[in-house]
């Protein structure tokens, strides 16, 4: 008999594959539902676990940071919905952890018992496990276009701050036509497009306001202020 192949895992610049799914907070069409929005989809590896459960905690904290820079949050994993509902109620009702307590997830969390999203998004990685989805993360502009995707181990618990910070730097890149060099926040210098010809070369060595390393990596100031002003309003 013969078998379809696996489509490829998507990519940085694919767009999103569609999808329809039952999630906590009803059914979702993703991404038409997000269309004009930022959105991370993220994977986890199984409800009631203590590693996925601090990462609940800590993400449902931060909803209404992520929510301010236009990007909604949808969890996925391979457990079904009242194992989902249990385990939220169980995260509100009774944990309180590092001055987190009552925290109530209001993003949707898909329920994926069949697997079909996850194996479609490459989030079972069955080198680290075949039954579970490793901790994906994606990042989804406005137009439904991935442009970043991390992946974690199941040990290993996500950096919220760090998922904050990319989607910030993705959106100054697009805002203001630049690249934002290592460990980048907002109010730090960033990178100059490089040159397209000599005379552009020349006159950026020049320049008063950006500092050139070389003829090929230059940079500008691009305060704070400005950067988040124009990530905070952008809906
Ligand atoms: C956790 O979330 O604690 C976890 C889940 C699956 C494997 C290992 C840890």
């Amino acid at each position: 008999m013969e078998t379809t192949p696996p489509l490829p895992m998507p990519r940085i610049g694919d767009p999103a594959p569609p999808f329809t799914a039952a999630t906590t907070q009803g059914t979702i069409n993703f991404p038409a539902d997000y269309a004009g929005s930022w959105v991370i989809l993220f994977s986890h590896p199984a409800d009631f676990t203590p590693v996925c459960t601090s990462e609940f905690m800590t993400f449902a904290s931060m909803e209404k940071q992520f929510e301010e820079a236009n990007c909604k949050l949808v969890g996925l994993s391979v457990d079904g919905l009242y194992s989902h509902i249990a385990w939220l109620r169980t995260i509100k009702e009774k944990i309180e952890y590092r001055g987190m307590k009552n925290v109530e997830v209001r993003f949707p969390l898909i329920e994926d018992i069949t697997m079909e999203v996850a194996k479609r998004y490459g989030m079972i990685q069955p080198g680290e496990s075949s039954t579970k989805a490793v901790r994906a993360v994606f990042f989804i502009d406005p137009k439904g276009i991935i442009r970043a995707i991390i992946y974690y181990p199941l040990s290993l618990g996500r950096n919220f701050d760090e998922l904050y910070r990319v989607l910030i730097a993705l959106q100054t890149a697009d805002a203001f036509s630049v690249a934002t060099p290592a460990d980048w926040r907002p109010g730090d210098d960033v990178i100059v497009p490089p040159p397209g010809s000599c005379g552009t070369a020349q006159e950026r060595m020049e320049s008063k306001d950006i500092t050139c390393y070389d003829w090929f990596f230059c940079t500008k100031p691009l305060d704070k202020g400005t950067v988040m002003k124009t990530v905070l309003k952008k809906k």
